[in-house]
């Protein structure tokens, strides 16, 4: 099974710039269009959070507009510039339970999809809460022997970036109660870092995806002010195998293009007698 992961999309009604010269919902259609070219094409899309900018509701029908181009089923989950009424109403038709939150469980597919809300409005921290960790308790321990991906928009764990682990989950440690007493996740997949990251947590691999509307700069370095860069947009590419393997690509969104590589290098390949990465 093949699942891409986009994030961060911060998407503005069609031409509307996110920020001077950014234009998210091109870059966001540029995204679909990789996506949907990718051969073998992912059988599902997952969205971790951030989906519009201001989380409007004419930021959601441009948002409906661009992914219903996918050609394979999404899902979506909420992040700190999102807005639950307005993700209900221009998507009624995702698994969302009843309830206050933006929770599902999604058993279609060969790995199992858990989707939590960390969304604390007009705040850019992410919170569970007891009732969100026991709905998670309860729903995983509900099929313990199903593969599972947990999603959720802000990542449990500190990356190293001062100013942005300021804008983390603020119950991590109960989220990492409750993963650690079941075996099936695989993997805990999630955005608002605008960079790919990985960790294990709780004993489980843990990744954050890249945005496909602007990165974040590396800093590592303690009292820097946050910066957005000009790195390419990207998404992640989850590969299930049926030996039980989760494998992740990042992929940028724009095709760089092809090298020549020296003779003697291919010459290496033609002599290997097995497929060797070009
Ligand atoms: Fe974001
Ligand atoms: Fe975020």
């Amino acid at each position: 099974m093949l699942i891409a992961q986009i994030s961060d999309m911060h998407v503005k009604p069609q031409g509307e710039m996110l920020a001077p010269g950014l234009d998210s919902h091109a870059n966001l259609a540029a995204a679909i269009r990789r996506i949907d070219a990718l051969d073998p094409r992912p059988d599902l899309a997952v969205a971790t959070g951030d989906l519009t900018a201001d989380g409007r509701p004419e930021e959601y029908a441009a948002l409906r507009a661009l992914l219903d181009r996918l050609a394979m089923p999404y899902l979506l989950l909420p992040g700190n510039h999102d807005d639950r009424d307005g993700m209900r109403a221009a998507f009624p038709d995702q698994p969302w339970e009843d309830g206050h939150f933006l929770l599902y469980a999604v058993d279609t597919w060969p790995l199992r999809f858990v989707a939590l809300d960390t969304l604390v409005p007009g705040s850019n921290v992410g919170r569970l809460c007891n009732g969100r960790l026991a709905w998670l308790d309860r729903t995983l321990a509900a099929a313990p022997d199903r593969p599972t991906i947990v999603m959720l928009h802000h990542p449990p764990f500190a990356t190293g970036m001062p100013h942005l682990d300021r804008m983390g989950l603020e119950d991590a440690s109960g989220l990492a109660a409750v993963i650690g007493r079941h075996r099936q996740v695989v993997r805990i997949l999630c955005g608002h870092i605008h960079r790919p990251i990985h960790t294990i947590f709780a004993g489980v691999p843990a990744s954050i995806a890249p945005s496909t509307a602007f990165q974040m700069q590396l800093i590592l370095k303690r009292g820097a002010a946050l910066q957005w860069t000009r790195e390419p947009p990207a998404f992640q590419l989850h590969a299930w195998s049926d030996s039980g393997h989760l494998v992740s690509h990042t992929v940028f969104v724009e095709d760089f293009g092809f090298l020549e590589r020296p003779k003697s290098y291919k010459a290496m390949e033609a002599g290997a007698g097995k497929d060797v990465p070009a």
